[in-house]
């Protein structure tokens, strides 16, 4: 790998944003950048980067993919709005919805997840609004697992060898490329993000698509989300590095009301990592456990069983796909 690490030990913050205030306000020049919030910490970082480099000639947006979690488009906006960055909802429910219908294999739900963004959706942005850069957030960790291999992560485009230049018509701008999570929310929290913004858990590119296994449909996106919605409400308070719920393909026989019930499977994981590089699955206090279990039984319709992940990464990794 050509790019190289700064670690947070080595990190000038202060420098750094500087640095990288300087770089995007001389590479776009006069004209205009579009960039994506994704509701994770990355590209928010990104975002209050590029509105210090650029101000209003930042055009940010919010790609609501019907992948996202309850309330994230508006919870988003809501929160750049009040630090002065307009941002835009743009609805692509359908488009997503369709590039991923047959869909099973994880490696094939990544990759049309990547091309309706960065083909369909961006594409078309970027040549509304006559932009020639696309600012992202990707990671030194993101590139790291693309490149050995591990998974396609949704937003590396140019160490898999593909040129967005060429094939999607824009540039893409990578200004925390040498850095990881911890260093990442430092550089959050210096360039003035709200703490509910520069410490939350990370979110994943491909949003809850990462999360149900086999075909991705509108209903087992919305079984989801009840659940990711108990999941983080409960775990909010532990500490942990991540915490998400999984939507299992396979069907349990289950009983409700005295009768059988064939039905769904949640998987939870609450991880502890620095860097999300190596994870431990968190102890959990076995009375949060049962809370856990109990909520999503009875709260998301056709879930009969919840089971807790107590595998370390590796062997698993944190996201399901
Ligand atoms: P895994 O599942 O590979 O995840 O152990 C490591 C970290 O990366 C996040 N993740 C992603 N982030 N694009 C991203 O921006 C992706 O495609 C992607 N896949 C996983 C995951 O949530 C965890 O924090």
């Amino acid at each position: 790998m050509q790019i190289g690490e700064i670690e947070l030990t080595d990190l000038d913050i202060g420098t750094f944003i500087k640095e990288k205030i300087e770089e995007i306000s001389a590479t776009v020049g006069d004209g205009l950048a579009v960039n994506a919030l994704s509701g994770g910490v990355d590209s928010a970082v990104v975002t209050m980067i590029a509105h210090k480099a650029l101000g209003d000639r930042l055009k940010s947006y919010f790609i609501d993919s019907g992948l996202m979690r309850e309330g994230e488009p508006q919870q988003i906006a809501t929160w750049f709005a009040d630090l002065g960055v307009p941002v835009e909802i743009i609805d692509a429910q359908e488009q997503f919805l369709d590039a991923l219908k047959g869909k099973l294999d994880p490696e094939e739900k990544r990759e049309a997840v990547t091309q309706t963004f960065y083909k369909d959706v961006f594409g078309k942005l970027v040549k509304d609004s006559g932009a020639k850069y696309l600012l992202q957030g990707t990671n030194y960790t993101d590139i790291e697992e693309t490149v050995a291999g591990i998974k396609r992560q949704h937003n590396i485009l140019e160490q898999l060898g593909i040129n967005p230049e060429e094939q999607f018509g824009y540039k893409v701008l990578e200004p925390l490329l040498q850095l990881r999570k911890p260093a990442i929310r430092e550089v959050g929290k210096a360039a003035g993000l709200p703490e509910a913004i520069y410490k939350r858990p990370p979110f994943p590119g491909p949003a809850l698509a990462a999360r149900v296994l086999g075909e991705i449909t509108w209903e087992k996106l919305e079984t989801l989300r009840k659940a990711t919605k108990i999941v983080e409400d409960e775990l909010s308070e532990s500490g942990a590095f991540q915490y998400l719920a999984i939507l299992h393909e396979d069907r349990v026989t289950g009983m409700r009301d005295g009768k059988r019930d064939f039905g769904l499977q949640i998987e939870v994981r609450c991880w502890e990592s620095e860097d999300a590089k190596t994870a431990l699955p968190t102890r959990l206090p076995y009375e949060k456990l049962e809370r856990l279990a109990d909520r999503i039984t009875a709260e998301v319709k056709g879930v009969v069983s919840v089971t807790y992940n107590i595998t370390k990464k590796p062997t698993s990794t944190i996201e399901a796909i």
